[in-house]
């Protein structure tokens, strides 16, 4: 079996110390594949982008290892160039020049790796294509929309082809249909590039387009799953809802009112059951 692209062991994060002390993440212990599409849920404050950010050499571990590509990020030689080559990020907030143009900060990360400015340009071009703005090739972030700037952003994580991309919440300011529209990118990325990519989400519609499901809780990973079937989603979506959480402990109070995205969940779930299991 080849290695695979992601391997964390015993990977563990305290931020601060003493009885302040915050196990941010609590032995972790990873394997993602070449080409895997996994997204990463779990509360506030469970450990998402921590995790992400010890993937991507952004910041190091308490204890533990994290491989990458072959590679032991303790030992990189050179962590500059194995956040530029070998991982792409696409954040939240996206963090574009705002005196920069879409395609001035796709070039952003070529420069100094690709020496000739007509190939970084070129290359840009290409991405900016890739993303859907070619048209919007001169406009500055603040005369582009929330999610033409979300898309700039993966244009750029793409810019040295990475062989991972790291997306923490890349849809949670974006209104539904330019979060599909990141989404639908992200997929392509996989399926036509073969990019593995590992996406921190909140949202369940999200979740259901990749391939696996990592659930964290308290630093720690308590499920991971393969994607299956629509159906079976909404299911688990429900069982770790806040809800599912309620209705399971015999003390807690009767139900007074459920949250919107339950009901959310809910209408979802109801309406595939009405469509026999097996809608879309
Ligand atoms: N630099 C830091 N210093 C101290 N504590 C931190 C630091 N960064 C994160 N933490 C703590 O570590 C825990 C995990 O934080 P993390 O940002 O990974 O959560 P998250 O799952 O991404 O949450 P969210 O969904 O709100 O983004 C939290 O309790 C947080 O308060
Ligand atoms: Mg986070």
């Amino acid at each position: 079996m080849s290695e695979p692209l992601i391997r964390t062991i015993g990977l563990t994060k305290i931020y601060g110390s003493g009885e302040t002390a915050i196990r941010a993440l609590d032995d972790v212990n990873l394997v993602v594949n070449d080409g895997e599409f996994i997204s990463i849920m779990g509360p506030s404050g469970c450990g998402k982008s921590t995790l992400l950010n010890m993937l991507g050499a952004l910041d190091q571990p308490t204890t533990g290892e994290v491989w990458v590509a072959g590679q032991s990020l303790a030992k990189l030689k050179n962590v500059d160039d194995f956040r530029a080559q070998t991982v792409g990020f696409v954040f939240q907030l996206h963090n574009l020049l705002p005196t920069l143009s879409a395609l001035e900060n796709i070039e952003v990360p070529m420069q100094g790796r690709v020496a000739n400015p007509r190939a970084r340009r070129e290359r840009a071009q290409h991405l900016l294509e890739l993303v859907g703005l070619q048209d919007r090739a001169g406009h500055l972030p603040n005369q582009l929309s929330g999610g033409q700037r979300q898309r700039v952003a993966v244009g750029r994580a793409l810019a040295n082809s990475p062989k991972l991309v790291l997306a923490d919440e890349p849809t949670g300011s974006l209104d539904s249909q330019s979060g599909d529209e990141i989404l639908q990118l992200l997929d392509k990325l996989n399926q036509v590039e073969g990019t593995t990519i590992a996406v921190v989400t909140h949202d369940p519609h999200v979740a259901q387009i990749t391939q696996r499901v990592l659930r964290m809780q308290d630093g720690r990973i308590v499920e991971d799953h393969r994607v299956n079937n629509p159906l079976e989603e909404d299911l688990r979506m429900l069982a770790f809802s806040k809800l599912g959480e309620v209705i399971l402990d015999p003390d807690d109070e009767p139900l007074a009112e459920i949250s919107p995205e339950e009901e959310v969940i809910l209408r979802k779930l109801i309406q595939r059951l009405r469509t026999n299991g097996t809608g879309n």
